[in-house]
């Protein structure tokens, strides 16, 4: 009871009392979820998938554009959307978003942290220490640094989560994407030691896995011969598309019973 309270509280500051109570009913039912790297891709769709009757935060870095797009889709569908603009490799970009998160959202109901992507192929014997930094900072640090600052924001809601995009290069690495698929694995660890650490205050801590999707992320790094390769090597012959993802991260948002889990979605591309 006290929690709902407190929501009530943040209501009077933001509610439009001219509208219906059901309106309003829908107002304090409504998730406020953030995703980073919503303007394209996986985080496109999943910010999609989750925009009935929810508030969402669509972060972008450079894709203004197509994050604009995504906002006036989320509105469509009966969703209300925010625009936030940052670079999450740099540690002080990472503070101005979360702060301005808070202003938006002082209490924040799901947390998926799926911005990051492979800046380019490079075999191990090329690897210089600029770009392991920089693969880093893009893929583990930004989430490490956001989790981090949502904690206070995050244990104040009913039933939290944060959900982490990791990949299926972190199983068994990908061609000359080693280093990308280590940055993911740390991310896989941090996961479960966040779900431990965090499950005291109720929080849940998830993972989700892609195989190959086809998205603009590997419009930069991979090839259509490379494409048609994926497709053959994989048990269902297809390679996958972001709604398959989405699909994941709703699951882990709704079963409360979950924590700690990495979810696979490859099509048998890789398996226990
Ligand atoms: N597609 C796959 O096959 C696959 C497989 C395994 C894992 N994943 C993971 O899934 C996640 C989403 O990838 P995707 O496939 O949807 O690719 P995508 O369409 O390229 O999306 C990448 C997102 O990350 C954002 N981003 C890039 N650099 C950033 C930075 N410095 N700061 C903040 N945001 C930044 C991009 O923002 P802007 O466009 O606005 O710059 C974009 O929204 C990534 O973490 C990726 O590693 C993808």
């Amino acid at each position: 009871m006290g929690r709902q309270a407190c929501t009530l509280q943040f209501c009077t500051i933001s509610y439009n009392w001219n509208d219906s109570i059901t309106t309003f009913l829908e107002f304090l039912m409504a998730k406020k979820i953030i995703i980073t790297g919503a303007s394209t891709g996986i985080g496109a769709e999943t910010s999609r998938m989750l925009a009935p009757g929810n508030e969402i935060i669509v972060h972008y870095y450079s894709s203004k554009g197509p994050a604009e797009a995504v906002a006036a889709d989320i509105e469509k569908a009966g969703g209300k959307a925010h625009l936030l603009q940052a670079d999450l490799s740099k540690s002080d970009e990472c503070e101005r978003f979360v702060a301005e998160c808070a202003k938006l959202f002082p209490v924040v109901d799901v947390l998926v942290n799926n911005a990051g992507g492979l800046i380019r192929r490079q075999p191990i014997n090329e690897l210089d220490w600029d770009f392991m930094i920089e693969t880093f900072a893009l893929n583990t640090f930004s989430t490490m640094k956001v989790t981090s600052l949502c904690v206070p924001l995050l244990e104040k809601a009913e039933d939290p989560v944060i959900i982490n995009m990791t990949s299926i290069a972190m199983r068994h690495g990908a061609p000359s994407a080693t280093l990308y698929g280590a940055s993911k694995g740390a991310l896989d660890t941090f996961t479960r030691g966040a779900a431990t650490e965090l499950a005291p205050k109720k929080i849940r801590v998830n993972a989700v896995a892609p195989g190959v999707i086809e998205t603009p992320f590997h419009e930069k790094v991979s090839t259509p011969e490379k494409m048609k390769s994926f497709k053959e090597n994989t048990p269902l012959k297809r390679n996958g598309r972001a709604r398959h993802i989405a699909q994941a991260v709703k699951y882990l948002i709704e079963n409360d019973f979950m924590t700690g889990a990495t979810v696979d979605v490859n099509g048998g591309l890789f398996m226990y």
